[in-house]
């Protein structure tokens, strides 16, 4: 019995997991042969439908924050029998070698969220991270497409307005490629739950290289066509 998520949806093995809704529905729209919704709870749309090449997947909108897609990747692991949950978003690049428009694969996730501290007992901290067989797969059919890739750690935040602007020079030292606030949650539950989780993010805006801008929504939409193709191929 699910919560949050219509308890007679079926889903797919493999999940692609945007925080918005209607991207979600974009990425059916545009890249499936075939979709129904199958679930619209408070707006978190989610279709199942099969991938041009035949292979079935669901899409789902994760909202935004860790406790959010910690809820309903939560659900979809213990409720529906997914496997899979591939994390497609945005980020902001740390490091001069990210700009606007690449693609980053998530190897690990450190933050300043609450979330895994059921998890830190007796000197124990966390360290959540991909799955290394999804993150090779991801790895190597990048190659294939001929999609560049940056594969390194991010952080994600439970802050987006931070009052320190200077914060990012913490986790920007440390060589973390970018930031954004889900990922997190996602692998925490997945390590929890003997789950796999990946997380692929698009660079949408940038600290450290000021002379670019901040994407448009239409270049945020077509730079998010690499990601959902990389992503895709994992089905
Ligand atoms: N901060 C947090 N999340 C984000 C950002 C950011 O700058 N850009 C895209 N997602």
């Amino acid at each position: 019995m699910s919560t949050h998520i219509n308890d007679k949806a079926h889903f797919a093995k493999t999940v692609l997991m945007p925080g918005d809704p209607k991207r979600a529905k974009w990425i059916a729209e545009n890249f499936l042969a075939d979709y129904e919704e199958v679930s619209n709870v408070r707006g978190i749309l989610a279709f199942t439908g099969h991938t041009q090449e035949g292979k079935e997947i669901s899409v789902m909108a994760s909202g935004m924050g860790v406790p959010s897609i910690g809820i309903y990747s939560y659900e979809l692991f213990t409720c529906y029998g997914v496997e899979n949950i591939i994390r497609i978003g945005t980020c902001g690049g740390y490091q001069k070698e990210c700009h606007v428009g690449d693609v980053i694969i998530a190897t690990s996730a450190s933050s300043n969220s609450n979330y895994a501290s059921h998890y830190s007992n007796k000197g124990v901290h966390v360290a959540p991270c991909s799955d290394f067989s999804l993150m090779l797969k991801a790895y190597e059919n990048a190659l294939k497409l001929n999609i560049p890739v940056h594969a390194g750690p991010i952080f994600s935040s439970d802050i987006f307005y931070d009052p320190d602007p200077e914060f990012y020079k913490i986790p920007m030292e440390l060589g973390i490629l970018g930031v954004e606030m889900e990922s997190y949650g996602l692998f925490l539950n997945a390590m929890r739950l003997k789950k796999k989780a990946l997380c692929l993010l698009t660079v949408s805006d940038t600290f450290v290289n000021k002379e670019e801008k901040d994407m448009t929504q239409e270049e945020r939409q077509s730079s998010l066509v690499k990601m959902v193709t990389l992503a895709l191929s994992l089905a």
